[in-house]
């Protein structure tokens, strides 16, 4: 069976106190109430490795790496250092780094190649615009953009990644994907998968929905089939939120 999986992306948010503490608390509910579901938060750069000293039953990714490994990039973070610093994960290719700093499929390609060489699990996403969805072409934006990309690694390096979908329209506005629009561009994203790989490498895919999950509504989200947990944003801000998210699975 393939792995249950809620992440937190904390995004620009927290100093790091109030992450320590954050952390603190998110990995003490699990530890109090473990599952199988693996829980894995996303803080800043800058708190990773004294947020890694605080986690036992919690996973620790960054929320993004350089698409260069070493040298004259100031300001950069590479998937090596974030390697040195305990963390495991590393999110690529979100919307905000997608649409604010510009983040094209040929640079996602280079940083999800990176993070594997350095033994870091990609969490991919991929998701379309409001305006792409209301002309149906939702499905083939994200094709496109899993075509450019996970579709251009070899079998064994695809076999590691985690996928997010995550509709840009449903990111931090409030208004999720229903379960009926989540179930069949998971579904879809398994088959293209299964199409391109092999059904066992289908079978075994992660595929997180991310966009205004809450414990409001992350059971009927989690409850299709090929949704196989969730990247939160707003809500992973509060562990007693994010707690009854990961206990919806
Ligand atoms: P929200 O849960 O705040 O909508 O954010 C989702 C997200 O972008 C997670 O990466």
């Amino acid at each position: 069976m393939r792995k249950k999986i809620v992440a937190g992306n904390w995004k620009m948010n927290t100093t790091i106190d109030e992450g320590l503490q954050l952390a603190r608390e998110v990995n003490r509910l699990v530890d109090n109430d473990p599952g199988d579901v693996l829980v894995i938060v996303a803080p800043p750069f800058s708190h990773l490795s004294e947020i890694k000293k605080v986690l036992s039953v919690v996973a620790l990714s960054a929320q993004n790496c350089a698409s260069e490994n070493r040298g004259a990039f100031t300001g950069e973070v590479s998937a090596e250092m974030i390697k040195s610093t305990g963390a495991e994960y590393v999110i690529i290719g979100h919307s905000e780094r997608r649409t604010l700093f510009r983040e094209e499929d040929e640079i996602l390609l280079k940083k999800v190649k990176l993070a594997l060489e350095s033994d870091l699990i990609p969490i991919f996403c991929c998701g379309e615009k409001l305006s792409e969805r209301e002309q149906g072409k939702h499905f083939i934006t994200v094709q496109d953009q899993l075509a450019s990309t996970l579709f251009m690694l070899e079998d064994k390096n695809f076999r590691q990644i985690i996928i997010a979908y995550e509709p840009v329209w449903a990111i931090g506005t409030g208004l999720n994907a229903t379960p009926e629009q989540a179930q069949e561009m998971h579904e879809f994203i398994r088959r293209l998968i299964g199409q391109h790989f092999n059904t066992d490498i289908s079978d075994a895919a992660s595929i997180l929905y991310g966009g205004s999950c809450k414990p409001s509504n992350a059971k009927e989200l989690f409850d299709n089939p090929d949704v196989d947990g969730g990247l939160i944003g707003g809500a992973s801000l509060n562990a007693n939120d994010f707690f009854a998210i990961v206990k919806s699975i």
